[in-house]
């Protein structure tokens, strides 16, 4: 483990129930894809709430490349200037190549800005193949033409981006969104079937509305967008983080903690709420406007087993899949978790074997329905068997949820564990180390 920096390690003196208050503010699957649709609004836009996140300072920079002057005029607070809008060096836009996957949702508004876009090849978790045919497909559909260069994808629309029938094989997120950050100033209606209908994507419609998009959310997965010539700048309050939300929640009951955390909303995390008490865990809802959040809590007396499959909204998150897994390894009998969002999802649980628990992947869908995995070579179904005393050990992060449940299991777990590369993390969760220290964990850099 040489070639980590000291502020890339954590060293988790673990044990101790996490106890205590944080916040959470705008989720960052929102927050980033708001910041792209301010390229579209020929007026500043601000946003609320913004967390320090990777994720933030990446289309923070991408943004300044085209021209946006992007200010910080307080805590939280961002306006983007987008009145001189101007093509990037595409080495410059290079330098963010493999960082986030964000870029991909730069095609439609720069498309109209600009007239053409050149989009780095993709970076992210790896948690899957995670591949953009969707993206592209839909685009082509709109009018756009795409060649793949040797550094990434250079796109233009020579006759213009027109409505379009579209109608997605999976309801993906980025898809959804690429889609709606497209149609909003193509010429004339476009009709998607099978969207994506996340929170995060409904506060999407929610800012483009404001600007002037006009979007009707039908029942059944079919959102009908009617292009307009012009969009302005929004102001907006985005939905909290629900994933950072339930990681902590998980992380609550998984140390036998009790925490509250400010900024949760009941109504994104119904589904996984749900879970929580089948699980047996407890939770109360504090909806006084400005101060609620959920308080979460391990009531005492033994975790009870589950079978849970993760699947796209209304479903189980499959982000809120890999925290549960660890507190699930303090559940008494065998549990069932089938990952259908992600192929390579499970492979963080060598890392938590490692520290004890007992956990068996598969290839078979266990439990619920078939998914698109199944007689796949993926293993994307796993049983843990518990309650497993975890002990410390050295850890790698491999992606930014995974890395998360590494965390919750080094804080579980009796001794003092190594964890690596933890600058993951800071992609997704704001001051982790200062939330994890007001909560009484004995955790430091170095
Ligand atoms: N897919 C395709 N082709 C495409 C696009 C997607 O086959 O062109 C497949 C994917 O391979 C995957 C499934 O569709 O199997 C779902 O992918 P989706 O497009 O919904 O995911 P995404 O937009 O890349 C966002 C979040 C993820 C979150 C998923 C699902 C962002 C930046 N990322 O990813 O969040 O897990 O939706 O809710 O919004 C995270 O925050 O750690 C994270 C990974």
């Amino acid at each position: 483990m040489t070639n980590y920096d000291a502020g890339d390690v954590l060293t988790v003196h673990g044990g101790t129930p996490l106890n205590g208050e944080l916040r959470v503010r705008g989720a960052k699957n929102l927050v980033s894809k708001a910041m792209v649709a301010a390229l579209l609004g020929e007026t500043p836009s601000r946003l609320y709430d913004v967390p320090a996140i990777r994720d933030v300072e990446v289309v923070t920079g991408l943004l300044e490349l085209h021209g946006v002057k992007v200010t910080n005029p307080s805590d939280g607070e961002f306006v983007f200037d987008t009145s001189d809008v101007e093509s990037a060096n595409v080495d410059e836009i290079n330098v963010h190549a493999g960082s986030s996957r964000i870029p991909i949702l730069f095609c439609g508004p720069l498309l109209h800005r600009l007239g053409h876009a050149f989009i780095p090849d993709l970076g992210g978790c790896n948690i899957g193949g995670r591949p953009i045919d969707f993206h592209i497909q839909a685009l082509r559909e709109f009018g756009a033409v795409v060649d793949k260069s040797e550094k990434g994808m250079d796109i233009t629309a020579p006759d213009g981006l027109k409505g379009a029938k579209l109608e997605l094989p999976y309801p993906s997120v980025g898809a959804t969104e690429q889609i709606l950050l497209t149609a909003v100033r193509a010429e004339g209606v476009t009709e998607l079937r099978n969207a994506a209908v996340e929170p995060e994507i409904i506060d999407l419609i929610c800012v483009l509305q404001k600007m002037g998009a006009i979007i009707k959310v039908h029942t059944d997965r079919v959102i009908e967008i009617v292009g307009v010539p012009r969009l302005v700048g929004y102001s907006h309050r985005p939905v909290p983080d629900r994933i950072e939300a339930a990681s902590w929640a998980a992380a609550a009951l998984a140390t036998r903690g009790d925490v509250f955390v400010k900024g949760a909303r009941q109504v994104d995390m119904m589904t996984f709420l749900n879970l929580y008490t089948t699980v047996g865990g407890a939770f109360e809802i504090d909806d006084t406007p400005g101060e609620g959040g959920i308080r979460f809590w391990h009531p005492g007396g033994e975790l009870k087993a589950v079978a849970m499959e993760t699947d796209v909204h209304p479903g189980f998150m499959t982000d809120w899949q890999q925290p549960m897994v660890v507190a699930l390894t303090q559940a008494r009998g065998l549990s069932i978790v089938h990952e259908t969002v992600y192929e390579r999802r499970l492979g963080y649980t060598a890392a938590l074997n490692q520290m004890g628990a007992t956990i068996q992947t598969y290839r078979e869908c266990l439990g619920g329905t078939p998914c698109r995995f199944g007689r796949r070579n993926f293993m994307h179904s796993a049983v843990i068997a518990g309650p497993s005393k975890l002990h410390a050990a050295d850890l790698v992060i491999p992606d930014l949820r995974a890395g998360f449940s590494h965390l919750i299991a080094a804080l579980a777990a009796e001794g003092t564990s190594r964890v690596y590369g933890v600058k993951l993390i800071q992609r997704g969760y704001e001051d982790f180390e200062g939330k994890l220290n007001a909560l009484g964990a004995h955790v430091e850099l170095g």
